[in-house]
């Protein structure tokens, strides 16, 4: 993808942490907030380079990283590993650990120890749980305990049997007015933000007026305070769905694709290593391994 010519490169964004400050300050200017996920050191520090506001170590990584169906068997120590190395790439971005399943639902306490793994042992900015007005006690307390929390609401993939699947929410006037009534209820019990998934522009418009605080979307359309995307996706390389609201931004399959075979044939073909590849002993020292062990301590050519 190559950028406007007016744009600014990566290095003349001006840099300075993203604090929650920021967040609401650029809500308050109208300025959208670029904001993905990321699970491992590398792709942080790329994002975090790019200027990429918000990252958020989500629980998707039991999907997009280790192949697992869905969300559902991601642990805390999982993500504490995830998170914490996407916090060790990170300077400027505002970075959120994903509470995983059965992390924050049992109790008001295990929710708030919890929390405080993502924060203690991590260091992340916030945290996130998902769920609308039934959430809103859990989301006082980690508040409470000075842990800033996003609420994430509409298709909340947690909940996925409940919702009859991944699809879309808030589709009649009904469950529109659900889904207002919940982002005010989290608003109310504290949270410093709030994600819109799936479900539609006009609820999210709504959401996102009536909101004092920020509230982002994923496939939640335009008039949102700023965009989520899934790092996998927009890179093409999960394959098992492409969900309607992706863009692609990069194909890097092929491009992997080819350098894994490339690598595989010079390995066949003893075109790798070349002799820049290659460390040598110290000069006269090999002849005197030779002359010990025989010909077979030369290296073949
Ligand atoms: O885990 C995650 O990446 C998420 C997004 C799907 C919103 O929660």
């Amino acid at each position: 993808m190559t950028r406007e010519p007016d744009s600014p490169s990566p290095e003349q964004i001006p840099r300075e942490k993203v604090t929650l400050r920021t967040l609401n300050e650029m809500k308050a200017r109208h300025e959208p907030v670029s904001w993905l996920t990321a699970y491992d050191y590398p792709t942080a520090l790329l994002m975090d380079r790019a200027g990429v506001e918000m990252i958020l170590v989500g629980d998707s990584a039991g999907m997009t990283v280790l192949g697992l169906e869905t969300t559902l068997p991601v642990t805390m120590d999982q993500m504490v590993t995830f998170t914490a190395a996407v916090c060790r790439a990170v300077e400027y971005a505002f970075v959120i650990g994903d509470m995983p399943y059965m992390s924050y639902q049992v109790s008001i306490e295990e929710a708030i120890r919890n929390a405080g793994r993502f924060m203690a042992e991590c260091g992340t900015d916030a945290v996130k749980i998902e769920g609308g007005a039934r959430m809103a006690p859990v989301i006082e307390a980690i508040t409470n305990a000075g842990i800033p929390v996003l609420g994430h609401i509409g298709l909340t993939p947690q909940s996925y049997t409940q919702q009859g699947g991944f699809r879309a929410q808030g589709r009649t006037e009904a469950a529109g007015r659900t889904l207002i009534e919940d982002a005010h209820v989290l608003e109310q019990a504290g949270a410093c933000a709030i994600l819109l998934e799936c479900m539609p522009d006009e609820v999210a418009a709504i959401i996102t007026d009536r909101a004092t605080i920020p509230a982002y979307g994923i496939g939640s359309g335009r008039h949102v305070d700023g965009q989520l995307m899934i790092v996998h996706d927009m890179l093409g390389l999960f394959e098992r769905f492409v969900p309607k609201f992706v863009k692609r931004y990069a194909n890097v399959s092929p491009i992997l694709l080819e350098a894994f075979s490339q690598y595989r044939s010079d390995v066949k073909d003893r075109a790798f290593p070349q002799p820049e590849h290659i460390y040598s002993m110290v000069a006269g020292e090999a002849d005197k391994l030779q002359q010990a062990y025989g010909a077979s301590a030369t290296p073949a050519s």
